[in-house]
């Protein structure tokens, strides 16, 4: 199962459009999280999950949670916002902090996901605007021993046709 995160408030905008002609011709099962539609806290840094399992936010995230246990692949998807991923999917990613504790504080084996992409799409275009997202998307596939991974950035799409950039590639890597 592909699990999409996606932080885009626009379900039909250049993000999840691009995302959509991704998994179009993908015969496998997918769940999208919209993130701007869940009402999910951030991390308060609580320490909780440096002694237990889960956490101590009582919200939808169990719901990702429980998504992450059965996916076997996962897509981040987010507009670029002041040079980072969208604030509300920042949200859902710092509740991946118990995976972290769970495999560097607790010492216990984190489930592994077999690939991730990130699509991020921004409206600009300079050198370094996307150095935010991949460092973050780092940091998941470290969490979940992610070795097969794929970046799509598109830039300027203040300007340019999003859909007209081919996804063939990341489409085939999915599969
Ligand atoms: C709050 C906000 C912050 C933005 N920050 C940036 C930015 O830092 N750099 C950039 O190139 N574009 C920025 N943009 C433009 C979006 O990244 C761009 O329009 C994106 O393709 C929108 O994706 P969507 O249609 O999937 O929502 C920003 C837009 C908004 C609304």
């Amino acid at each position: 199962m592909i699990l999409i995160l996606n932080g885009s408030p626009n379900k039909n905008g250049h993000t999840m459009k691009t995302v959509k002609k991704i998994i179009k011709g993908i015969d496998e099962e997918y769940i999208i999280i919209n993130s701007y539609a869940e009402n999910i806290k951030a991390c308060m840094d609580c320490k909780y999950c440096d002694n237990l399992d889960g956490c101590s936010i009582n919200d939808n995230m169990i719901q990702i949670y429980d998504l992450i246990g059965s996916a076997d692949k996962i897509i981040i998807a987010s507009p670029l916002y002041f040079a980072s991923l969208s604030s509300s999917l920042l949200d859902i990613i710092s509740r991946f902090q118990t995976y972290f504790t769970k495999k560097f504080i607790r010492k216990e084996e984190v489930k592994k996901l077999d690939k991730s992409l990130l699509v991020c799409t921004a409206g600009g275009d300079w050198p370094t605007m996307f150095n935010g997202p991949i460092e973050t998307m780092k940091v998941v596939n470290m969490l979940f021993s992610i070795d097969d991974s794929m970046n799509l950035l598109i830039k300027s799409t203040d300007k340019i046709n999003s859909q007209e950039i081919d996804v063939t590639k990341y489409s085939e890597f999915l599969k």
